[in-house]
């Protein structure tokens, strides 16, 4: 089975964990980025008016691998808006596709992501898994949104968080 690993990051989080995961696995790995550079103001507008940004790779990109493993940070309980495009296209081509994340987790999780991912794609994912930051942080403290926000995750903890993804990816049974 022909599997990609394709992330997008605004800080780095995804990209690195994605990069951890591609390589536990020796698949590729791709990453993305928006044509017109993402700001804060931007993202926020994507969220709010569900705007699909413009991205490279293109889409299509995508048609030679039978599996299509996505990493990308959540955003105002949403899946962040560069991964819409490869979404649709997921919808068009009814590849298998998983989403992965790690996200910052200090409202409580991210209930509303099997919602998302099944309205934009139109099936299930193979996998869904939706790591949180919160978890490194303190508990004592308990960690705010902006705490979360600001965590840049360090290679000891994408490697702890790559077994993880990793552990539950193998549970597919697929033969890279
Ligand atoms: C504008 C904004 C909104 C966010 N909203 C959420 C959220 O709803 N749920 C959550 O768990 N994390 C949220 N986060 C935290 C990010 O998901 C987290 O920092 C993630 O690790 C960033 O990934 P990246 O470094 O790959 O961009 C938000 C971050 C930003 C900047």
């Amino acid at each position: 089975m022909k599997i990609a690993v394709v992330s997008y990051s605004y800080t780095d989080n995804n990209d690195k964990l994605a990069a951890c995961v591609a390589q536990a696995l020796s698949v590729e790995h791709k990453k993305i980025t928006t044509q017109k550079p993402m700001t804060m103001g931007k993202l926020i507008l994507d969220m709010i008016f569900n705007r699909i940004p413009k991205v490279n790779p293109a889409p299509k990109a995508l048609d030679s691998y039978d599996l299509v493993l996505f990493f990308a940070p959540v955003w105002m309980g949403h899946i962040a808006s560069p991964l819409r495009p490869y979404l649709r296209t997921i919808k068009s081509s009814s590849k298998a596709y998983g989403f992965l994340s790690i996200s910052g987790g200090a409202d409580g999780g991210n209930p509303k992501l099997l919602a998302e991912l099944l309205k934009r794609t139109g099936a299930k994912p193979s996998i869904l898994l939706d790591q949180h930051i919160k978890d490194f942080i303190d508990q004592n403290t308990d960690p705010t949104r902006k705490d979360t926000s600001e965590h840049k995750i360090s290679e000891a903890e994408a490697s702890m968080l790559s077994t993880t993804a990793v552990k539950e990816i193998n549970k597919l049974n697929i033969h890279v």
